[in-house]
């Protein structure tokens, strides 16, 4: 084995975002770009020699080749010890799952809900020993190196074979190819009553699954069709692709529209779900019935020791900010911790490696647990059929009489995507410049309680992590929530989230977009959005 020393040039944009770094796949096929970024990934992660590193994404339009340089890189740089998803496959949760079985840590392929194909987008992080997002201390100073970076390092290696699942010896490198979905599949049997999910399918009850022609196609086939005896067919769009079909692999209301189409048809299933690029996303649907992601890790909270893997409770639940506090009312109830971090699921890792959680989720569609160090679809939608199956009632009876004992938080995000960063900035700058003169003033018959910037102290490492987006509270527990997104790749987005809490049986069965209209109409005035970025609608309602 040969190993080489590239002279390279840094590129100025190599910082990475909310999960890691995302581009679109033309600037990752840029000479020396990918190489670049994984040395200084490598570089600050400095792996001792012994090492055992997993690789593998999801497979979108440029995986198979950047997963060949990054195991020659890790050969050049030292690694013995490869484990890669057959064909370099590997959802994010099975990434998590195969590190905290004994790696030192993974390099993750994806731009999760991102298009991919070589018009959409690429990306790549690195997850640390306990199988979660690096930190953000990890993820600033591969910017600082990839800011200066002179060299990489690279073995010659000879051709190997990603598609045979063994070991490979190639010189000082042990390449482990190993099944993607195996080791998940047993990972969910032993947290959910297969039993008791496999006799709600025999029982006739039916489910459509949309994979979305992306990585969870071969997952969910094997789990709900083989293994839970689901319906053959049951999964869609099962097969994943490169492009994922042309679509837009993100499980929501607009994008999975193939599903919601027949959730919300005449003869609809009794369950719907979909997930997103890279399998860490879910939607949960019922019969004509959308169940808000704020909503589900809630319901997920109040019924979880119906599930064997969480029978013994749970020893407290997080949610990002702009999450509806939803979970709150549960966590109170049950009298454990809810933390609020800032939007990135980075930010549970610590909570939950020091067992002060043992379920998360954020309004973004993510919902997870101690399981694994990730967001992950299937193990959500393996909940709610689990607890379906226990409860004997359908989706849409267990949300509202959740809402009748819990109370019911009504909850919308509004997207504007694309929108010049300028603007988008002017927007948050005005936002700020209230901040003094806003609380205590009624707006929409609501008294504001404060305004602020939502900063964060790890209550683990007592870091701080400020500017993670602008909140207005109302004294009825309303809020408005203003970001910037960290996930795109073009211009920036703006989140609108708009929350309104409401405990009266007779108000818990409106329209949301009715029950949170004024709340909306003073958003949009108070940001005067409409005014600073010259868009009248939204892009993306959820
Ligand atoms: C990714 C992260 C999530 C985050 C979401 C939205 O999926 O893993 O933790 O909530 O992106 O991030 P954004 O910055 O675009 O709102
Ligand atoms: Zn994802």
């Amino acid at each position: 084995m040969t190993v080489h020393s590239i002279t390279t040039s840094p590129f100025a944009d190599q910082r990475p975002g909310t999960s890691g770094l995302r581009k679109r796949t033309t600037v990752f096929q840029q000479t020396h770009y990918l190489e670049n970024f994984v040395q200084a990934l490598l570089d600050v992660a400095s792996l001792p020699p012994d090492a055992t590193l997993v690789v593998g994404g999801d497979g979108r339009f440029h995986n198979r080749e950047a997963t060949e340089t990054i195991i020659r890189m890790a050969a050049g740089n030292g690694i013995t010890h490869v484990i890669v998803g057959r064909a370099g496959l590997l959802s994010t949760p099975a990434a998590s799952h195969l590190i905290r079985s004994g790696a030192h840590g993974g390099i993750i392929l994806s731009a999760s809900h991102n298009p991919g194909g070589p018009n959409g987008d690429f990306g790549i992080k690195y997850n640390t020993g306990n199988g979660g997002p690096a930190p953000e201390s990890f993820t600033n100073e591969v910017a600082e190196r990839a800011r200066v970076i002179q060299q990489y390092t690279i073995a010659d290696l000879p051709p190997f074979n990603l598609d045979d699942l063994g070991t490979q010896q190639i010189g000082p490198l042990r390449l482990e190819v190993v099944d993607p979905v195996s080791a998940y599949a047993a990972l969910m049997e032993s947290l959910f009553d297969f039993d008791a999910i496999s006799g709600l399918f025999a029982s006739g009850f039916r489910m459509r699954f949309d994979a979305m022609h992306a990585i969870t196609g071969p997952y969910a086939v094997e789990i709900l069709e083989r293994r839970l005896g689901a319906l053959s067919g049951t999964v869609i769009n099962r097969v994943p692709l490169p492009d994922f079909g042309g679509g837009h692999p993100d499980p929501n209301l607009t994008y999975a529209h193939d599903l919601v189409e027949e959730l919300f048809g005449s003869d609809a299933p009794d369950f719907g779900a979909a997930s997103d690029g890279d399998g860490d996303r879910n939607m949960i649907l019922g019969q004509r019935f959308f169940v808000t992601p704020s909503d589900s890790l809630a319901v997920l909270a109040a019924n979880a020791t119906l599930v064997p893997g969480y029978a013994r409770g749970l020893a407290g639940v997080a949610r990002s900010m702009p999450t509806s506090a939803a979970v709150d009312a549960v966590a109170e109830s049950l009298g454990i911790p809810c933390f609020e971090t800032p939007t990135g699921w980075k930010f549970f890792g610590n909570l939950l490696d020091a067992g002060r959680i043992t379920l998360c989720g954020e309004e973004s569609f993510g919902t997870g647990s101690d399981h694994v160090r990730e967001k992950d679809g299937l193990w959500a939608v393996l909940f709610w059929l689990n607890i379906v199956a226990e409860r004997g009632q359908t989706v849409e009876a267990i949300v509202r009489e959740h809402w009748a004992r819990f109370g019911r938080n009504y909850y919308t995000r509004y997207d504007y995507e694309g929108v010049p960063t300028e603007a988008a900035n002017d927007v948050m700058a005005h936002l700020r410049a209230q901040f003094a003169t806003l609380p205590g003033t009624v707006v929409a018959s609501r008294r504001v309680r404060s305004a602020d910037d939502f900063s964060y102290t790890d209550p683990v490492d007592g870091s701080v992590s400020e500017n993670q987006g602008i909140r207005v509270l109302f004294d009825d527990d309303a809020r408005i929530v203003f970001r910037l997104s960290g996930t795109g790749t073009e211009g920036a987005t703006i989140r609108l989230y708009i929350e309104s809490r409401e405990t009266d049986a007779t108000r818990l069965g409106m329209d949301t977009s009715v029950a949170l209209a004024e709340l909306v109409t003073t958003a949009l005035s108070m940001s005067d959005l409409v005014g600073r970025t010259g868009r009248r609608e939204p892009t993306v309602i959820t």
